[in-house]
């Protein structure tokens, strides 16, 4: 039955990071990498990010529902730099990612192997089909990162979204089941 869904681990550790549930505690290291406009450019989050929606941000985090969406902080040497959620659409057998990382980390892969992980263990225990994202088109390292984990671009949503002044088209990826596992084993035996 759907409803019983074993709930996602709250606790997944990765070669580089663990990913574990936001604490109040994490309000300080979120704004450390989050007061930086160019992490957020691409989200629709309102700008400036100032301390107190830190507090705000973590604390709607720890009071999520993880039925319903998991969200993990990304912990490196004792030190939140980013995090992955996954909402989960049980009736449409879909959950959707989403991700954020410190821009000092950038570029260094550290995302792909935290998404990784997250999409291998929602593959392998839950009954979902589909895992979908969400970008806006001119968010490369985004789009980037979702090609490298095997994603297909299936929708183009034009002038989407208005933030910071700038008018957005969104891009839809999609990651099927079955193209997960021979994705994932083709790129571990690199
Ligand atoms: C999206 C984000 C998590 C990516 O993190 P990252 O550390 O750069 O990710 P990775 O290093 O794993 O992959 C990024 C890829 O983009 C590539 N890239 C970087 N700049 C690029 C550019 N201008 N054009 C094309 N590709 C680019 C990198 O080379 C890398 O690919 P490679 O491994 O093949 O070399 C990070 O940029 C971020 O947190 N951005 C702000 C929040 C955000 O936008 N979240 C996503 C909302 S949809």
């Amino acid at each position: 039955m759907i409803e019983d869904w074993p709930p996602l681990p709250e606790c997944i550790q990765t070669a580089r990071c663990l990913l574990r549930p936001f604490s109040t505690a994490d309000a300080d290291d979120v704004f450390a990498y989050r007061r930086d406009a160019e992490v957020l450019r691409n989200m629709q989050v309102a700008l400036p990010f100032r301390r107190e929606d830190a507090d705000v941000f973590v604390a709607t985090q720890v009071l999520s529902d993880w039925h319903e969406r998991c969200v993990w902080a990304m912990e490196q040497d004792g030190r939140v730099v980013g995090g992955v959620s996954l909402r989960i659409a049980r009736g449409k057998r879909r959950a959707e990612v989403g991700y954020e990382l410190a821009r000092w980390l950038w570029g260094g892969g550290l995302m792909t192997e935290a998404v990784s992980a997250v999409i291998d263990e929602a593959f392998r225990r839950l009954p979902i089909i589909k895992i979908t994202a969400t970008a806006t088109a001119a968010n490369v390292r985004s789009i980037r990162l979702l090609k490298k984990l095997g994603m297909q671009r299936e929708a183009l949503l034009r002038q989407h979204w208005v933030h910071g002044g700038r008018v957005l088209d969104e891009v839809r990826y999609g990651l099927l089941r079955d193209e997960w596992q021979p994705h994932a084993a083709a790129r571990f035996e690199q």
